[in-house]
């Protein structure tokens, strides 16, 4: 056996979010705290080794990712998805989470819309509005039990509407969740497609959230937004992270890909404006997760 899902492990009093806040969360305590994704299993033997390892140095200074964990992203990417990437295209934040807000900020200006497919991941709500920008929803539309992409509602959404406020500007730019939390959907190559036209015919740029792209059941696959077309890695930010596949979300370190020099740029500006560098365990973890299936 590989992993271990059956050992039960109590995990009160470990301050855990999941577990200490549940009669503040639900005003009861006799319920099980199913709000979040964080699981109870012990993460793989590998990441433990690496974290021990680490921690036997007794130093924790300032981190700066060194060439190994870049060149772990980069051979996940050729593994798992045939998307060839560069080194200088990998940069890392203390969470996906802050990619977004560091992304609103370096790509928005105060007053713009941006574009979100709800329902959606509550945390992309205060990513946009804490940065002085509007929310501009293209509503995922439940069709015979299944979600879709609404194409021509979101053509119009780059389009400045009649009468729009002048305090509010059209949107250049969208986040994607993808695969979506909280519908379920894993876009395929060609809803993805089509988005990737819409985005490019409107010159806006896409936040791409594929933390979830490796949580996925047999018979479905992922595609990362930037990896379909040369000219959607130019106008793309894709956000990846081990914190949900591999239960590494106190570590806050993820991964984000940018293929384009000059997003790029704006994002690191925007990002060591706003947050620290990532924890230097946290490295340790993402790098020890990335060549594990
Ligand atoms: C879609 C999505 N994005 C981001 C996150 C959290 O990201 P992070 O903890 O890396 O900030 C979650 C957590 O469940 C999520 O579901």
């Amino acid at each position: 056996m590989k992993y271990d899902f059956d050992y039960v492990t109590d995990r009160r009093n470990t301050d855990s979010l999941k577990w200490s806040k549940i009669e503040y969360m639900f005003g009861r305590e006799d319920v099980l705290p199913m709000w979040v994704a964080d699981m109870d299993f012990p993460v793989a033997r590998q990441i433990t080794e690496a974290l021990r390892k680490r921690i036997e140095h007794e130093i924790y200074g300032y981190a700066f990712p060194n060439s190994s964990v870049i060149e772990a992203v980069i051979d996940r990417m050729q593994r798992e998805y045939g998307w060839k990437i560069e080194p200088e295209w990998v940069v890392f934040t203390p969470g996906v989470i802050p990619a977004l807000h560091a992304a609103v900020k370096a790509f928005a200006y105060p007053g713009d819309e941006i574009i979100i497919q709800e329902p959606v991941y509550y945390p992309f709500f205060p990513a946009i509005r804490n940065n002085g920008c509007h929310v501009a929803n293209n509503q995922l539309k439940l069709i015979n039990g299944r979600y879709e992409i609404d194409f021509d509602d979101l053509k119009g959404k780059f389009n400045p509407k009649v009468g729009m406020r002048p305090s509010r500007s059209r949107a250049r730019m969208m986040i994607l969740c993808s695969p979506h939390n909280p519908v379920g959907r894993v876009w395929t190559r060609e809803e993805l497609i089509r988005t990737g036209e819409i985005i490019l015919r409107n010159d806006a740029i896409i936040v791409s959230d594929e933390i979830h792209c490796e949580l996925l059941f047999k018979d479905s696959k992922h595609t990362p937004f930037a990896s379909s077309s040369k000219e959607f890695e130019q106008c793309s930010v894709i956000c990846m992270a081990p914190s949900k596949t591999f239960n590494l979300a106190g570590l806050h370190a993820s991964s984000i890909i940018i293929p384009s020099a000059r997003l790029r740029n704006r994002f690191n500006e925007a990002r060591d404006g706003i947050m620290p560098s990532v924890n230097i365990l946290g490295l340790t973890a993402l790098e020890a997760s990335l060549p594990l299936r």
